[in-house]
């Protein structure tokens, strides 16, 4: 239920240029030119451009909370040497700042074009593209690894692949002979969500980084600098609905921010939050809650009536409750077990497309049979 939850919003990801944009180096004095696209645009990249790529941290010692992998990979720039990297972890932790930021470390902006492909899952990775163009791209040799402008620029060339549990298996095999034959020149890295949908003999020829969800202090402190620098004003409860509603997701809250901000302008409340974010009020959920607990059938009904009539997707509703459950503190162990078993039922019959009214009445009435711990079963005299 929580990974449906997560894929409610997943805007502000990094669009990376087009693989021939990336590929081809503009020889001719590309920093100039680069700067006075940058010059042009500036005032209109300054109002549209989103919070999460302004505030992306740009070096690998500015990703918060993260401070296992911060530390080996702090050591790699200073060796240089890196292997094959794996990250994995949920949406919203740092993997891309940190790839991003690693890649930017060791080759600066004038290397950076010519020795980074990075490929995410807008682009095109399927077999065909394994086959040539992240081939032809990691054969290319490089030269000899030496300092420049400050850069430890090593000897090879990296390919990061965003999203990487989204490649096919078919692409991951093809992806196995390409990594080990140009291990020399090239270095991957992968990132994902979920690491067992990277196939075996990939995994195990990568360093591996698990990323953390954020703690809500360390969410908290980025939240606040953004306000800090964008002039918002945001109370203590806002801030804590901010926290909740992400689930860790630093991205996300970001994003819904930037949305309050917008519509809402500097003064942001906790209803602001969540109105712009779809989540359900929590007092709709804790209400059908407390109607259930009540143990009153026609009361649930009519509460279960009023949410469907509402629009509140049957889905969404199941995840907020399921928290609202779980820290429910006067409810027994097994009452909560009871009502989460139904919960995870009910959300696999929505999957297959069962109707959204009965199966939230379904839920209704499961709560109740345990809350007012009556059988689980309904026995039927004949
Ligand atoms: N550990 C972190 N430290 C600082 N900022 C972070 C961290 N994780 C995420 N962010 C913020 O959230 C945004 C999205 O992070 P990103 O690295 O793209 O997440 P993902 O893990 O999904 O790749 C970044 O632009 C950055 O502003
Ligand atoms: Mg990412």
């Amino acid at each position: 239920m929580r990974a449906n939850f997560g894929k409610i919003h997943k805007s502000g990801k990094n669009k990376s240029p087009n693989f021939t944009q990336k590929f081809s180096t503009t020889q001719s004095s590309p920093e100039k030119s680069e700067d006075e696209v940058k010059r042009k645009m500036a005032p209109v990249l300054q109002s549209s451009q989103p919070w999460v790529e302004k505030y992306r941290p740009k070096q690998v010692k500015d990703v918060a909370h993260q401070e296992e992998v911060v530390r080996v990979l702090t050591n790699t720039l200073e060796t240089a040497n890196c292997p094959h990297m794996l990250f994995y972890g949920p949406p919203g932790t740092g993997k891309t700042t940190t790839a991003l930021a690693i890649a930017h470390q060791l080759f600066g902006p004038e290397l950076y074009k010519s020795r980074v492909l990075e490929l995410n899952a807008s682009d095109d990775r399927g077999i065909n593209v394994v086959r040539t163009k992240i081939k032809t791209f990691a054969a290319v040799a490089v030269g000899s690894g030496q300092r420049r402008g400050g850069y430890p620029c090593p000897p090879y060339k990296i390919i990061i692949l965003d999203e990487a549990d989204s490649m096919t298996e078919d692409a991951q095999n093809a992806l196995r002979r390409t990594m080990e034959t140009y291990s020399k020149v090239t270095r991957f890295f992968f990132i994902c969500n979920y690491i067992s949908r990277i196939i075996e003999p990939l995994a195990s020829r990568c360093a591996k980084f698990r990323f953390k969800p954020l703690s809500e202090e360390v969410m908290s402190s980025r939240v606040l600098h953004i306000c800090n620098e964008e002039g918002l004003n945001l109370d203590a409860e806002a801030l804590s609905t901010l926290s909740s509603i992400s689930h860790g997701d630093l991205r996300r809250a970001i994003t819904y921010l930037q949305g309050a901000a917008r519509l809402f302008g500097s003064s942001i409340t906790s209803k602001d939050l969540i109105s712009v974010s779809g989540v359900i009020p929590p007092e709709v959920v804790e209400g059908l809650f407390a109607v259930c607990r009540s143990g009153d059938f026609d009361l649930a009904n009519k509460e279960v009536n009023n949410i469907i009539a509402e629009g509140y997707p049957a889905s969404l509703l199941l995840s907020q409750l399921f928290d609202v459950v779980v820290e429910t503190e006067d409810i027994s162990d097994e009452q909560q077990a009871r009502i989460c078993k139904c919960l995870a039922k009910v959300d696999k019959c929505l999957v297959d497309g069962a109707d959204e009214y009965l199966q939230l009445l379904d839920v209704a009435s499961n709560v109740i049979r345990a809350v007012c711990n009556m059988p689980e079963e309904f026995q039927y005299d004949c």
